[in-house]
C-alpha cells in the first residue's frame, strides 16, 4: 500500500500528514505502508519542512526526519495508491495532472475525517501559530478515520 498526501508547498500541510499518518499508522499496527508527500508548487524544491510546522508537531511527539519537499510527478499516478490532497486548489491541480485511466486514488484527505469535520485542510503558510496547530489537529483525525478505511476495505 502506497499513500501520497499533497499540498501546495510540501513545507506544511503535507509533510505533517506524512509524519503523523506514519507514526499513526505504525501504532495502529498497519505495517507495509509506503507513505510519501509532495506538492503542487515547485517554490521549495529540497527544503525541509518549515520550522514553525515542525515546532508544532514535535511537540506531540511526531518526527519529520528525512523529510524534504518535492514536486508532484505524473508517474506518482502510477506508483501510489490514495493521492490526498490536504484542499480543493491541490485536489483540481491534480486532477489536471492525472492521466486518463490512472488506478490511483484521488481525493481530498478530509474525506477520510469524521463527518462533521471541515473537509479542507487550510494553508497556514501566511497565518500564526494556531493555524499550525489547527493543521495538526486536522490530520490527526482524518489519520484516524484513514486507517479505519484501510482496514476495512
Ligand atoms: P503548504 O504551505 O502547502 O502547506 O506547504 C505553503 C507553503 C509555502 C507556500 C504556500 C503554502 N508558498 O507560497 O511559498
Amino acid at each position: 500500500m502506497k499513500v501520497l498526501f499533497v499540498c501546495l508547498g510540501n513545507i506544511c500541510r503535507s509533510p505533517t500528514a506524512e509524519a503523523v499518518f506514519k507514526r499513526r499508522a505504525a501504532k495502529a499496527g498497519l505495517n507495509n505502508i509506503q507513505i510519501d508527500s509532495a506538492g503542487t508548487g515547485a517554490w521549495h524544491i529540497g527544503n525541509p519542512p518549515d520550522p514553525r510546522s515542525r515546532a508544532a508537531a514535535e511537540t506531540r511527539g511526531y518526527s519529520f526526519e528525512g523529510i524534504s519537499a518535492r514536486k508532484i510527478a505524473v508517474s506518482d499516478f502510477e506508483t501510489f495508491d490514495y493521492v490526498l490532497a490536504m484542499d480543493r486548489s491541490n485536489l483540481k491541480d491534480l486532477k489536471a495532472l492525472e492521466p486518463a485511466g490512472s488506478p490511483a486514488k484521488l481525493s481530498l484527505f478530509l474525506d477520510y475525517a469524521p463527518p462533521h469535520s471541515q473537509r479542507e485542510v487550510p494553508d497556514p503558510y501566511y497565518g500564526g501559530p494556531q493555524g499550525f496547530e489547527q493543521v495538526i489537529d486536522l490530520i490527526e483525525a482524518a489519520s484516524d478515520g484513514f486507517i479505519m478505511h484501510l482496514r476495512t476495505s
